[in-house]
This record gives structure tokens, sequence and C-alpha cells, in this order.
């Protein structure tokens, strides 16, 4: 007798498989009422950590030892860097368009000159490049020239920070900010849309680069992971239009009239959380003791406290609350990275690691080491009579 998980009545459909599972997720989880856990652990209590520290809890669902972790980003620093003719491909791709198309044609570039075919393998390489291939990428798309080589031994972040040449940046602030942006992004359970795609394209037996690549194009999406970009925009609106020294009875109103002239309010529900975002809410205590006196500060916090009281008094309002992306490209923007195209592209660099993780599972390690079948759902016909 088999255990009946879920049953399909014909409103489900075309639905998004919200809530259908699928399979198994080794690295995260998603609880609608206590969020984010990696490898058992709630994103708040790890965000403090060392992206090395969280990376090495993602990859073998342990926390590891000083001198793990030391040995494992040791060997992931040989991996770190790019073949000359890659960088110059990269160098060479249109500057035209969304930085994120740059970034998923940069990692088929990579996938044709720097692969290996071994899922294990291209996964360690991908997640030891990655901040180089980003850097890359940023530096070309906005000419602020090329490249420096990467110095992983800096540490993942640091090395990062040092290669993307943010004009006139306070590197300090800087690295902090990407550090716990990287963190919090890692991975969001196995159902989000670019992890989805990506193993759904590995279920093909599709290579580690170019499910990747694929991956990325659905991040890149507004509904996905643009929508921290779309957000710091409507956040910028906001305070052009209630002003700097606004109320939240203003920004309250704002999005009272918004609604009624039926204008959409960015930043806020989840299609999985029911509570408010425990990365968002890391971000906003941060935001709050850092930098409480600057007015992007200021509204979003405004936004935060008005947005779900409105939105809560909607009956048809599943999940009031803000998510990550309403505040995420704040802390970017008042840490010095006022950069808002490159936000989706610094999601990308924080999610390959979840991915390409869970494309090692699904492809090495589930249903005994067999990998799981291609992706084949089925769908009702519904056109002319056949
Ligand atoms: C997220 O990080 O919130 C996502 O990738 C969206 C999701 O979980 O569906």
């Amino acid at each position: 007798m088999t255990d009946v998980l879920f049953e399909i009545t014909k409103d489900q459909l075309e639905t998004g498989l919200r809530g259908v599972p699928v399979g198994y997720c080794t690295t995260s989880t998603v609880d609608p009422m206590k969020g984010l856990f990696y490898a058992g652990k709630p994103v708040a209590e790890l965000s403090s950590w060392r992206p090395e520290e969280v990376i090495y809890l993602i990859m073998f669902g342990k926390e590891g030892s000083p001198k793990e972790i030391d040995q494992f980003f040791a060997e992931m620093g040989k991996r770190s860097t790019l073949k000359p003719e890659t960088v110059k491909a990269i160098e060479k791709l249109p500057r035209e368009g969304h930085p994120m198309k740059l970034f998923s044609s940069a990692l088929l570039i990579a996938g044709m000159l720097e692969i290996t075919g071994d899922y294990k393998e291209d996964c360690l390489n991908l997640i030891a490049k990655a901040p180089y291939l980003v850097a890359l990428v940023i530096n070309h798309h906005a000419g602020w020239g090329s490249t420096p080589a990467p110095h992983p031994e800096l540490g993942y972040m640091e090395n990062f920070a040092a290669m993307v040449k943010v004009p006139n940046a306070d590197r300090k602030k800087l690295t902090e900010a990407f550090r716990l942006f990287n963190i919090l992004h890692y991975d969001h359970g196995g159902g989000n849309l670019s992890t989805f795609v990506g193993k759904a394209v590995a279920s093909g037996l599709e290579d580690m680069y170019g499910s990747m690549a694929a991956a990325m194009c659905a991040l890149e999406g507004p509904r996905h992971g643009r929508a921290n970009q779309d957000c710091l925009e409507f956040l910028r609106a906001v305070v052009k239009e209630v002003g700097e020294s606004a109320s939240a009875a203003d920004v309250e109103k704002l999005i009272v009239d918004r609604l009624a002239g039926n204008k959409l309010v960015f930043g806020f529900g989840h299609a999985v959380l029911r509570i408010e975002d425990p990365r968002a809410k890391v971000v906003y205590d941060f935001l709050g003791k850092n930098y409480s006196s600057h007015p992007l500060v200021k509204i979003a916090l405004h936004l935060r406290t008005a947005g779900t009281k409105v939105l809560s008094e909607n009956p048809k309002i599943s999940d009031p609350h803000p998510n990550i992306d309403a505040i995420s490209g704040t802390l970017l923007v008042v840490s010095g990275f006022d950069y808002p195209e490159y936000f989706t592209v610094l999601f990308g660099l924080s999610r390959i690691i979840g991915i390409a993780r869970q494309i090692v599972y699904e492809r090495l390690e589930a249903r005994g080491g067999k990998g799981t079948p291609i992706i084949r759902p089925k769908y009702l016909y519904s056109g002319p009579k056949v």
C-alpha cells in the first residue's frame, strides 16, 4: 500500500503546482509559519555566520569544524579561477539588455570552456568560480573595466567584494552587506522556480552549467528574482510621492489609495510563507540598527508596518507580510551598492549554491543513487475534439 500524500482536484490545475509534492529536498525547507531553515537551522541564526560556514552546512548537511571548513575552502580556492579564453569570451558579450541575460550567457560560455561533465565536480567548480564569473559580468556590463584575478584566500565574499569595481564604495560596509545578502539567498526549499527549473533541465541529463543557465533565466523574471529590483524602484517612488520625512500614517494612506486605484504594492506576500519572511526581518533589524536615519530605511520601515496593516484587512490576501525582496535592495543601496539592475545577479550568485547542490542530489543521490527520472508531468488535453 503506497502512502497518499496529495490528491489533485480540478481546481488545483493551472495554479502553479502550489503545494504539490514532487520529491525530496535535503538542503533546506520553508515552513509557512516559521520560515527558512538550512539543514535544520533557522536562517536568522545563520545570518551572523561566515559564508564559508553556511555553504559547508548546505553542501554537507552538517556543521563543519573550523579545520574541515578551512580544508574545504582551500580546495575550493584552487577551483576559483577561469581560463583566459572564458574571461575573453565573456568580455566580448553585448552590454545591452538586462545583466541577468549576460549572466546566463556567461554560464553557457563557462559550460563550453570549463566543464568536466561530472555533476559533483562541476557543482564544486561552479560554486568556487561564481564570485569571479559574477564580478566579470557586473564589471563588464557596468563598463568598470577589467576584473582583477580572484583572491580566494581573502574569504568567499571578501574576494567577491574586492573584484567588483564599485566606484567610491566603503569596502567594509559593502562587504558586510554582500555577506548578509549572500547568506540569506542561498536556498529556499526545492520548489522555488529557479531551483525547480535547474533540476528539471538537469533531469534530461543536461550538464550543470546549462542547467544553471536555465535556472538563472527563470530567476530573471519579475515574479521571481527580479522582484528585488522592482521593490527598490517602488520604494523610491513612494519616497518621492510622500517625501523623506513622511509619517507611517502618510505611507498608510498612500497604500490605501494605490489599492483603491488597482495599483500594485510591491514586496508583500509569498507563495509559501504566511508570516513575515524571517530573512526580511534579519535585514530590517540590521538596517534599523545601522542605518535608521537613512530616508530609504525610514520609509521602508513605515511600509513594512503600514503595508502589513492595510493588506491584513483584505480577507482575500493570504500573506500580507513583507518578503525578502521588499528590503534586500535597500540593504545594498545604503551600503554603497546603488545599482538596482545588478540586484538579481547578486541573488543568482547566492542561489547557485542551493541549486547546484540540489542538482547533485537529484542526479547522483536520489533513489538510492539511481537519480530522478526525466521530468514529465501530465497535462489534460483541452483542445479541439480528437
Ligand atoms: C524566495 O527566495 O523567496 C524564492 O526563491 C521564491 C520561492 O520560494 O518561491
